[in-house]
């Protein structure tokens, strides 16, 4: 398949990484199943393909994806589990595409639980939602007034059944207070519905780090992204990026290198030319600052990161050649350049890095 690709840079995914996180993962989650989180592509490592094999493989419970576009292309893929909609609807035709695609809806306003009874009773199909609650995360969610609002609107609809309550924790990596916090008002509404008469609701409050750190948040399902890419202690990254040295020039003390001359060679100079750049996702940050593998040794990205391409200084590697192989993310020999360390590089956090890899790379799987 590499064999194949005219400009030789690709992200390459195990598989079995992916695998092997899930079935970590649902381990320390069970009795709790596993909503597994394959928006943004699988935080770029590819949803149709991880999704399929999720499923074939029984290794979790159903997806999450952040909109109606990313739920349908699952459909379009061939995946019959569940699929829950994290984002809120609008405009009122995307709630009808979510319906036909037959795609759990998120209600997070009396509003939105208004307008998906209208729809579904327009289409005459049954539809499956699960209700936001506000806890302290203030992006979508009713807080718990208008969530036992919606539960009274939606008790009284032919069509439309609500299957499950959830909300996300703003800060469990960091701050188990108020994690506290969101989980008793998250209990407390539970309680009132459950007083109300809501019965066989699913519950769920834990990505990751809610996972990781707050065992008694797992409720019926968790809904891990991060960690089942490995990027989590004691999980298994799955993505690596890779290139090809394409071009080697000596340059002499003096010379510059790249955009704006903010790279000068204090000495001659042994350079190559990796293709790879800013409109991949490799990010213009990392001008100066990274490093990538080659032989097996790290080598200082040199100048500014170009659009399609950047430099490399491989003065210390006399055994680098047109074509040797370049790892941008990932091992190589003993050495490991990891999204931790690209993310501190460029002021972000390793989800920006991972989704950040643009269309342009190819995704290539190993088993
Ligand atoms: C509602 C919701 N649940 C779960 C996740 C997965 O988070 P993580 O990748 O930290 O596990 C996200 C990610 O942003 C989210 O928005």
């Amino acid at each position: 398949m590499i064999e194949l690709l005219y400009r030789p840079t690709w992200a390459e995914i195990s598989l079995d990484a992916v695998r092997k996180n899930l079935k970590k993962l649902s381990d320390m989650a069970n009795p709790a199943k596993l909503l597994f989180i394959v928006k943004a592509n699988s935080y770029g490592h590819g949803a149709s393909v991880l999704a399929r094999m999720a499923e074939r493989e029984k290794l979790v419970s159903c997806f999450g994806v952040s909109s109606v576009e990313e739920g349908a292309a699952l459909r379009k893929s061939g995946i019959r589990l569940p699929v829950l909609v994290l984002g809120s609807l609008y405009p009122f035709k995307t709630v009808v595409a979510a319906i036909r695609h037959k795609l759990i809806i998120t209600v997070a306003s009396p509003d939105a639980a208004r307008q998906l009874i209208q729809a579904s009773d327009k289409l005459q199909k049954e539809v499956v939602c699960h209700l936001k609650l506000e806890t302290g995360m203030c992006r979508i969610g009713a807080r718990r007034p208008g969530a036992v609002k919606i539960w009274k609107i939606l008790s009284r609809s032919k069509f439309v059944t609500l299957a499950g309550m959830y909300t996300h924790f703003s800060s469990a990596d960091c701050d188990p207070e108020f994690t506290r916090q969101q989980l008793s008002i998250f209990r407390e509404t539970r309680k009132e519905l459950e007083a109300l008469g809501a019965k066989n609701l699913l519950y769920h409050a834990s990505a990751t780090a809610g996972l990781l750190n707050c065992p008694e948040a797992r409720f019926d399902l968790v809904r891990p992204g991060i960690a089942s890419y490995g990027l989590a202690e004691g999980f298994t990254p799955a993505l690596s990026w890779k290139s090809r040295i394409v071009f080697i020039k000596n340059v002499r003390a003096g010379a510059s290198i790249s955009y704006n001359r903010t790279f000068i060679a204090q000495k001659e100079m042994r350079i190559a030319t990796i293709p790879v750049g800013y409109a991949d996702g490799y990010r213009r940050a990392f001008s100066n600052s990274a490093d990538v593998l080659i032989c097996g040794k790290r080598c200082r990205v040199t100048g500014r990161v170009t659009m399609d391409m950047i430099m490399a200084d491989i003065t210390d590697v006399p055994e680098a050649r047109i074509g040797s192989p370049v790892v941008l993310l990932g091992r190589q020999g003993e050495e490991e350049i990891s999204a931790e360390e690209l993310a501190e590089k460029a002021g972000t956090i390793t989800y920006e890095i991972l989704t950040g890899i643009s269309e342009r790379v190819p995704r290539i799987y190993r088993k």
